[in-house]
């Protein structure tokens, strides 16, 4: 994904065609589609959280843009007990909602627009991004904008100054994620494989945690 182009990964559209095919795929085949940026940048995260000593079985967790809730099925298998997921795509919800009832998994799922104001998904002690942030800033109508309206949804569902907000992403760097969250302050790196290119040492993804100001 590249930065400030829009491209249909940043429409609904694109998102809700993706999902109708998977949900096929699903069906018939039991196949639960794609884990962005595979699973091993899904494991880090949730290895992550289960360290985290504050951060209990029973703390509220949001994912944001959940796609086929893969993440939060793998904190349910944790033992996470308050799961719950957001996609504006309807037929993410519907097949996020298919996985978890398959496998006996309470999780709660809602179909929201994330740019737009949120008041009543109530607040939450994790708050979890995984190429949503990224999908936004692909979108090719008014991106900054819809980063801003993105960010300012996010602050409001942190419930207090303790919450965390884990962003996952392959489109910004850690550095210009910490200069547009200007409203958030970084608390950890997860650590992610590194390459090493021209000297220079990048990520491909980049896994950070921040609380809000
Ligand atoms: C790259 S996919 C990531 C899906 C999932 N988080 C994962 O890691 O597998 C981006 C997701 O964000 C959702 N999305 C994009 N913009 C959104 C918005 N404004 N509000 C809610 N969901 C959005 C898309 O429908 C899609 O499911």
């Amino acid at each position: 994904m590249e930065n400030e182009h829009g491209s249909e990964l940043g429409t609904q559209e694109y998102w809700e065609s993706s999902y109708n095919r998977e949900i096929r795929n699903y069906k018939n085949h039991g196949d639960v589609g794609e884990i962005w940026f595979d699973e091993d940048s899904q494991q880090r995260v949730i290895d992550w959280l289960l360290k985290q000593e504050e951060i209990g079985k029973q703390a509220r967790v949001l994912d944001l843009g959940c796609g086929n809730g893969m993440f939060l099925v793998g904190l349910a298998n944790e033992g996470y007990g308050q799961l719950t997921g957001v996609d504006y795509s309807p037929k993410a919800v519907e097949l996020a909602h298919n996985i978890a009832q398959d496998n006996n998994l309470e999780i709660s799922y809602k179909v929201a627009d994330l740019t737009q104001p949120q008041d009543d998904l109530g607040t939450f002690d994790v708050v979890h991004d995984k190429g949503t942030y990224d999908a936004v800033s692909l979108c090719p109508d008014s991106p900054k904008e819809k980063r801003a309206l993105y960010l300012a949804t996010v602050e409001k569902l942190l419930r207090t100054a303790d919450s965390l907000f884990v962003i996952t992403s392959c489109n910004w760097t850690e550095d210009e994620l910490e200069q547009s969250f200007d409203k958030f302050i970084k608390y950890h790196t997860i650590p992610t494989p590194t390459f090493k290119f021209g000297g220079k040492v990048g990520n491909v993804v980049t896994s950070v945690v921040f609380k809000k100001l």
